[in-house]
């Protein structure tokens, strides 16, 4: 912010605080100037034009604190068909997968894997977390930055919000294990697109097979609709039994898609629902 900023408009530490939150949580993670600044030096550079300050933001009532909107997303990049290229990454990906005899293997394996450009923009890889001895095993879709910055699915608001949930059907990350259908952070928050979820699928159903949980939770549509195969919208997939194959010609083993809690955060009327479809799991006396 600048000075003139600062003195227009004096936002009191709280409200800054609440402000700084909710811009993290939207995806910003770089301070920017409030004029342009020319990077090509000053003989090729133009004066620098006064720019007015833009309105102050409105004020934060205390309920966006309490209530943390859920990350803002960047538009999706546009989907196109796997080149060559794209079907190499698959195919390496398959070969690193198969492999991997156990758990920290396949996380070595991901670790040295460079056929999805996200690991080279994300800070940390995110593997899992959770019980990998647990009947039930949660696969959500990509990591955000607090993810990111932790190295952990999950850890983020709407983790915190999925955790409060499992609890209220009798699990924690000691008799659940949790993972992502992506393991990077796309940048900005955005979805990660098909060719990315493509290349790191032998990974995923790898990690599935490695687990073989007795139960898999598909926490919203791209994992249900990744790991089922499926274009049907989670509205329609949420709370409904599905059959996962494990491996190759493994047994199979149920499937249930629900809402993302991202998607909880915005719609909190649907968190009842999930509720319910969560109940679901008591039919295995987990
Ligand atoms: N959303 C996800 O789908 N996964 C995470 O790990 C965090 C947020």
């Amino acid at each position: 912010m600048s000075q003139d900023a600062r003195t227009d408009q004096q936002l009191d530490p709280q409200q800054a605080l609440v402000m700084l939150k909710l811009y993290i949580e939207w995806g910003a993670d770089e301070a920017i100037e409030p004029t342009p600044q020319s990077r090509l030096g000053a003989t090729l550079a133009p004066p620098p034009v006064p720019v007015r300050q833009p309105p102050p933001p409105a004020p934060v009532t205390p309920q966006l604190s309490e209530q943390p909107v859920a990350p803002f997303r960047t538009a999706p990049a546009p989907a196109r068909a796997l080149g060559p290229m794209d079907q190499a990454a698959v195919l390496s990906a398959r070969e690193a997968a198969r492999a991997a005899p156990d758990l920290a293997a396949l996380k070595e394996a991901l670790a040295r894997f460079d056929g999805v450009s996200l690991s080279r923009t994300a800070t940390n890889l995110v593997f899992a977390d959770g019980n990998p001895a647990a009947k039930v095993m949660l696969v959500g879709e990509a990591p955000g930055a607090d993810e990111d910055r932790l190295g952990l699915p999950f850890v983020g608001v709407s983790g915190q919000l999925l955790d409060r949930m499992m609890a209220a059907v009798g699990l924690d990350r000691t008799t659940f294990y949790i993972t992502n259908v992506c393991f990077w952070r796309p940048p900005g928050n955005r979805k990660p697109t098909d060719l990315e979820l493509a290349a790191q699928k032998p990974f995923v159903e790898r990690h599935i097979e490695l687990v073989a949980p007795r139960v898999l939770v598909l926490v919203g549509a791209a994992a249900a609709q990744g790991l089922l195969g499926t274009t049907e919208g989670i509205t329609r997939l949420r709370g409904r039994w599905f059959q996962y194959r494990l491996g190759e010609d493994g047994p199979t083993i149920p499937a249930l898609p629900i809402f993302h809690p991202a998607y909880l955060l915005r719609q909190p009327a649907q968190k009842r629902e999930t509720w319910r479809d969560l109940l679901k799991l008591k039919e295995f006396g987990l």
